[in-house]
């Protein structure tokens, strides 16, 4: 196992204390004294248009921070991250989410996989599946097309396909909605179940183990509500049959699908080189293949690639993704920052800053490099966000006046989903011009003098001056289309992984999530009333469980 490079005693990080050292960024003197700086930094990456002009660094600080990343080997670890080898290190796994949207016939052949036939025989297989029910070839048992899918599955088997489905919900055209049911709280399957029609309802079980607790006691709920449903007794054959016709399965685990009751003709399989968060290009996808049809699928796959062939090919100095992640090294590990907000203004994106936390925050929030020894610096932003113009009048005064530095990505596209008109004006453009007056005002700011020019006088002065040199990053791009939206989410892996690198992390595990899983096992049977259970608690837990067993109603 190759060691991480500390980064903390690389000569870039030396250079970067002392440049961060008294630092005191001007954003308005820099673009008074540089006529070029937007356009320098403004950078293509497949169809987005990056700006990083808005973001607090001088081109010596920027090449600063490409040279952490040489130094710290990110184009080595991404090259090696390609060709298969186990960069998993704690899992023993190779990482290769890139070669699911990998065009076909690319050979790849890692640990005696044929990596490139065993993707391309799923996909096909998904294509077919997908026309079939898209068609109405594919019915229930009752022989009613299917009108709604609705996907079982938590964390990367569901935050993928949900804010896909709503990013993409324009393009869903044969009639059929996805619903996505993720939580064990009841409510969830209670609510998403409410209306539908089981003769006409499609499950689909997403699980990369099959074995997840959410998502294996949903599946059983939804398997008793159809059942239920169809009036279906205690006949086995029947209950067998009605699965068949009316559930599926996307998972690494085929025997746990067989298990389940699952045919495994119905199942989709994809392999443990693809990290959960990583999976939305993978059958976990199958909700995407069937509403948005499988072209468009493949399309979305295409962005992807697109942008893995970006970080591939691209130096260092001009690859989008490495410098986006180097700025959000400088901000957490130099500038203090301790989250980053992203702000689509596109309605459709609403999902965005969740999928992202689960990507980013489960990737980096580590304490312990990749070979077991701890970090030596900061890692791990907390990413949030809300669509725009939403954020603008809630949480916005904050990034904009508070004592916090928030950088921000501002994600936006020229051409509207649905074009509306206000009394003859673009309401798309009106919504444009507050993504503008956003970054402008957060760059910029607003002086004391302005704030008087005005005719403010007196202690508003300072309550309405804004100092602005608040960082943003703006991506463009013309529409949200399936492959755009590709090129979006392989941005941000990309990001995170140069993050990861250079902190030295394995950013494709994620223990930190296990100890709370045993602990729920272990506390159920407390709930339940268990008495050496509830002794074996601590006195706060103990106290809870009272608590609860006193209001429990029935
Ligand atoms: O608990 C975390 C996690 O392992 C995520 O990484 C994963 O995406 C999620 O659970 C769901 O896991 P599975 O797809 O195996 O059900």
């Amino acid at each position: 196992m190759t060691s991480p490079v500390d980064p903390t005693r690389t000569r870039a990080w030396a250079e970067l204390l002392e440049l961060g050292d008294g630092f005191s960024p001007d954003l308005r003197a820099w673009f008074d004294e540089d006529p070029d700086r937007a356009a320098r930094l403004s950078l293509d990456l497949a169809d987005l248009r990056v700006d990083l002009s808005k973001n607090l660094v001088t081109d010596e600080i920027l090449a600063a921070l490409v040279r952490l990343a040489e130094e710290t080997g990110v184009a080595e670890r991404y090259a090696a991250m390609i060709a298969g080898e186990h960069i998993n290190t704690t899992e023993d796994r190779a990482v290769l989410h890139t070669a699911l949207r990998r065009p076909a016939g690319a050979p790849l052949s890692v640990d005696g996989q044929d990596i490139d036939a065993d993707v391309q025989e799923v996909l096909t297989r998904l294509d077919a599946f997908a026309d079939r029910v898209r068609s109405g070839k594919w019915t229930g048992v009752t022989g009613k097309r299917v009108t709604h899918v609705v996907n079982i599955g938590i964390g990367g088997s569901d935050l993928g396909p949900v804010m896909v489905f709503e990013a993409l919900a324009p393009y869903a055209d044969a009639g059929i909605e996805a619903r996505f049911i993720s939580n064990i709280d009841p409510t969830d399957l209670a609510q998403k179940t409410a209306g539908l029609d089981p003769e006409t309802t499609l499950f689909i079980v997403a699980s990369k183990t099959f074995t997840t607790l959410e998502t294996l006691t949903n599946a059983r709920l939804a398997r008793e509500w159809l059942w239920e449903g169809l009036g279906i007794g205690s006949d086995e054959a029947a209950r067998a049959n009605a699965v068949s016709k009316h559930f599926i399965a996307l998972s690494t685990a085929l025997d746990k699908v067989a298990e389940f009751g699952i045919d495994t003709n119905n199942a989709f399989g994809f392999w443990d080189w693809v990290g959960g968060r990583y999976s939305v290009d993978s059958a976990i996808g199958a909700s995407l293949a069937i509403t948005l049809g499988p072209e468009r699928f493949r399309d979305f796959l295409a962005g992807f690639h697109a942008v893995d062939e970006h970080v591939r090919t691209t130096p260092l100095e001009k690859n989008v993704p490495v410098l986006m992640g180097v700025l959000n090294i400088w901000y957490t590990n130099f500038l203090g920052a301790q989250s980053h907000a992203v702000l689509p203004y596109a309605q459709l994106l609403h999902r965005f800053p969740a999928y992202l936390q689960q990507l980013t925050m489960e990737s980096n929030g580590k304490s312990v490099r990749w070979d077991g020894s701890p970090v030596t610096t900061d890692t791990g932003e907390v990413f949030w966000g809300e669509p725009g113009t939403n954020g603008q009048h809630a949480f916005y005064q904050l990034i904009h006046q508070g004592t916090r530095l928030i950088p921000a990505d501002f994600i936006a596209f020229a051409n509207p989903a649905y074009p509306l008109e206000d009394g003859g004006r673009d309401v798309h453009g009106l919504f444009l011009a507050n993504f503008l007056a956003q970054t402008k005002a957060l760059a910029f700011g607003k002086t004391a003098d302005e704030v008087e020019a005005e005719g403010t006088t007196g202690a508003l002065v300072a309550a309405r001056t804004f100092d602005g040199n608040r960082p943003t990053t703006s991506i463009f791009a013309p529409d949200l289309t399936p492959r755009v939206l590709g090129e979006l989410i392989a941005l941000y892996e990309h990001i995170t992984f140069t993050q990861g690198v250079i902190w030295g992390l394995n950013s494709f595990d994620q223990w930190g999530v296990e100890l709370g899983k045993q602990l729920a096992l272990e506390i159920a049977p407390a709930i339940e009333g268990d008495e050496s259970a509830i002794a074996a608690q601590d006195p706060s837990t103990r106290a809870l469980l009272a608590y609860y067993r006193e209001h429990r109603r029935g």
